[in-house]
């Protein structure tokens, strides 16, 4: 059997989300028509949907698709909908007792809104299970059985069933300690798989707030699942078609490929002492504690407490300046990270770096010798950012992340 999947993701990041989710097993859908923030691909069993779900670190939820089509932007659009959803035998998949609720995501110009699809896909399943068997469908909106995800972009639209639930991936489970600017862990993730990072290599965030980067990096070396933390808010366990799968059994056995006693060399600084033992909260949560080091510095300082050439990555997401912070005072941040990369990076470094600015490294990069490898827009919460990677010496990986080029 081969299933349709569809993976969300941060916008910006789609081919380094496809790398992994191949690499796990995905067989990818060709990428040329790809629509922003989706992989699209085949799988070859529902219960190794879940487990790419379970594992992977650059998506935000992953869908099993049973329809799509193309649908008009005007309000006709909504029996295009409709049309498209009650072609689906949902008595197939539901049980009776099972609730149900539709959530939907629309991007694009229409003439409809989000709560209209949803409202218009529920009326759907429950008109063609009542044509069907005679029965009405339950409806749940809080805590339902099974998430029905409608998803348009412009004239396209995918209906599936959601294998995560409510809450997207990027929720992991772990933090305890909110700083006021946490980069999202999904990013976090996809830098250090820019970054090329390998575990024996010293890793340096230099301004790790509450210590996103490090915690990733920690995780990934290890190969603990993403979904470690936040086990039991997987909507897969509770879909009826995997009654009697016993998901107990498959998480522990997915469990056992983590390492929890490799150590790797990971430091995190920060100026704000207060940010420092948030971080630390975060990886004992984590259960990572064990192999990351803090310290409270400024980042000027940091070159007298480091030997010339210490680490091989550097990565880090500086103030933006936008809404905590003055821009003169992020920008000279900037301006000083080169400088702190230039004197500890070793000579294969690289130094991979998330920014509202980019103009501010990649004009002064070049005259530290580092090269730009690889940039790709994204949005950071909903603020537009760059991640630029950079390296000394030009990397000769043949198949690595660094092949892919900013969508
Ligand atoms: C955008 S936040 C980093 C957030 C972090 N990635 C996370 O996920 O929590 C930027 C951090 O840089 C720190 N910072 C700003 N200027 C600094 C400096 N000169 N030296 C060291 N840290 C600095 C701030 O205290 C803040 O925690």
């Amino acid at each position: 059997m081969s299933y349709p999947v569809l993976f969300t993701t941060v916008r910006g990041i789609e081919a380094i989300a496809a790398q992994e989710l191949q690499q796990l097993g995905l067989r990818i859908a060709s990428q040329a028509s790809e629509r922003k923030g989706w992989v699209r691909g085949t799988i070859g069993s529902l219960v190794e949907l879940a487990r790419l779900c379970y594992t992977a670190r650059t998506i935000q939820r992953g869908v099993w698709v049973l329809a799509e089509g193309t649908i008009r932007r005007t309000m006709e659009g909504l029996q295009d909908i409709y049309d498209l959803v009650k072609g689906i035998e949902w008595q197939e998949w539901l049980l009776p007792e099972t609730a149900f609720c539709v959530r939907s995501n629309r991007h694009g110009r229409h003439l409809f809104q989000s709560p209209d699809i949803e409202r218009t896909s529920g009326q759907a399943i429950v008109d063609k299970i009542r044509e069907r068997t005679g029965h009405r469908q339950p409806v749940r909106l809080d805590q339902p059985d099974v998430l029905v995800r409608v998803e348009v972009t412009g004239e396209h639209c995918v209906v599936g069933i959601d294998f995560v639930g409510e809450e997207a991936l990027h929720r992991r489970g772990y933090r305890v300690y909110d700083h006021p600017a946490a980069l999202n862990p999904v990013l976090a993730a996809a830098m250090v798989l820019l970054a090329q990072w390998q575990p024996h290599e010293s890793l340096l965030d230099p301004m790790c707030g509450s210590g996103t980067v490090l915690v990733e990096a920690a995780l990934l070396a290890r190969s603990v699942p993403a979904g470690f933390f936040r086990k039991n808010q997987f909507l897969f366990r509770s879909l009826p078609f995997f009654a009697k799968t016993d998901f107990d059994e498959l998480l522990l056995e997915w469990d056992m490929r983590a390492d929890w006693n490799l150590r790797v060399p990971l430091f995190g600084a920060d100026v704000s002492p207060k940010h420092i033992v948030g971080a630390q909260q975060n990886a004992d949560r984590a259960l990572v504690a064990d192999t990351i080091a803090w310290g409270v510095s400024n980042l000027a300082d940091l070159p007298q407490k480091f030997p010339p050439k210490t680490f091989q990555c550097l990565i880090t997401n500086p103030p933006f300046g936008v809404r905590l912070g003055s821009p003169a005072r992020a920008r000279e941040t900037h301006r000083t990270l080169l400088q702190v990369a230039d004197e500890l990076l070793s000579d294969n470094g690289r130094l991979v770096v998330i920014t509202h600015h980019p103009e501010w490294v990649e004009t002064i990069a070049p005259y530290l010798g580092f090269s730009l490898q690889h940039r790709c827009e994204v949005l950071h919460g909903d603020l537009p950012a760059t991640i630029a990677v950079f390296s000394r010496s030009k990397l000769s990986t043949p198949a690595g992340p660094m092949e892919v080029h900013s969508s």
